[in-house]
């Protein structure tokens, strides 16, 4: 259905499915990686059938197993800068993104990719999942948000051994942490995300992005400025046509028919 090179692109209904798919080398995520997704994430968010998205990798061993050392091995120092050089991550699939993606981790996801998959908006994992920023065993630092988001997902105390050292935390310990919001047996994970996805596209779409934005802003701004932007969404919310006819729905005991207006 698509004309990626790295990546598969799958909708199921209201859902898509992005699918890294690089297994020869654990789905490394190369700048080609990039552009297949800033591409396939933008038709995503342009069309108004398409409510939620799930992302995973190929193979049954890697979500990801960081960006792709051997592009970045011989790259002179200079053009990182020049490039910015993993700018286009955040850009492109955090902050031009407005729907609700999961990221359904399936086996490695080290240094670019346990950042890619916190930079979903949430993470389902398999059973045999395993996060982790080994980034300074090559003479480097996490690129792509590391630092900052697994510390804000686990605390300071987990994320500064485990940028410190290398370790890596495994499904159970990611669930203990807050990182993952499920773990499910690694058969099960796709469906799973899937039918999370599902549940999420049935829901009004203006309240599901809504909520993505508000869960965001607390990382962003002041319990008090944040607790006046939910109130104000809260009423801005209750001026739509699907508030009426979810309200009109609960009375009447029936499902609700959304218009995303
Ligand atoms: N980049 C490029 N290629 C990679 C890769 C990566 N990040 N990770 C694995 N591969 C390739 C391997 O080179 C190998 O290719 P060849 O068959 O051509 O040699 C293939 O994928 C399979 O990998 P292994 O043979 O190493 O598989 P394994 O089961 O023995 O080990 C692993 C698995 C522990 C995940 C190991 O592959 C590994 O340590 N990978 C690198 C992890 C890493 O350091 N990630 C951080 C990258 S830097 C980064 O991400 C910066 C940032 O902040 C964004």
């Amino acid at each position: 259905e698509t004309p990626f090179e790295t990546i598969l692109v799958e909708r199921h209904g209201p859902v898509t499915l992005f699918t890294l798919n690089r297994p020869q080398a654990l789905n490394a995520l190369s700048s080609h990686v990039l552009a297949d997704l800033t591409q396939a994430f933008a038709a995503f968010e342009a069309d108004p059938a398409q409510l939620c998205a799930v992302i995973t990798g190929s193979g049954d061993k890697a979500f990801a197993a960081g960006a792709d050392i051997k592009e970045m091995a011989e790259k002179p120092a200079a053009d990182f800068f020049a490039e910015d050089f993993f700018a286009g991550w955040t850009r492109d699939l955090v902050k031009a993104t407005r729907k609700p993606w999961i990221a359904a981790v399936n086996g490695f996801a080290l240094g670019g990719g346990c950042e890619l998959a916190m930079m979903a908006d949430f993470i389902i994992a398999s059973d045999n999942a395993c996060f982790g920023q080994p980034e300074i065993r090559l003479g480097i630092a996490p690129g792509m948000g590391g630092s900052q988001r697994l510390t804000r997902a686990v605390g300071k105390a987990k994320a500064m051994e485990m940028c410190l050292t290398g370790r890596m935390m495994d499904a159970a310990e990611a669930e203990r942490s807050g990182l993952v919001s499920r773990v499910v047996p690694q058969a099960e994970l796709l469906a799973e995300a899937l039918k999370t996805a599902q549940a999420i596209a049935a829901m009004p779409p203006l309240g599901t992005i809504a909520v993505k934005e508000l869960v965001n802003l607390a990382f962003e701004t002041t319990l008090d400025q944040g607790i006046v932007a939910e109130r104000r969404t809260f009423q801005v919310l209750c001026a739509t046509q699907d508030k009426a006819e979810g309200m009109a729905a609960f009375v009447e005991k029936r499902a609700g028919v959304w218009k995303g207006k």
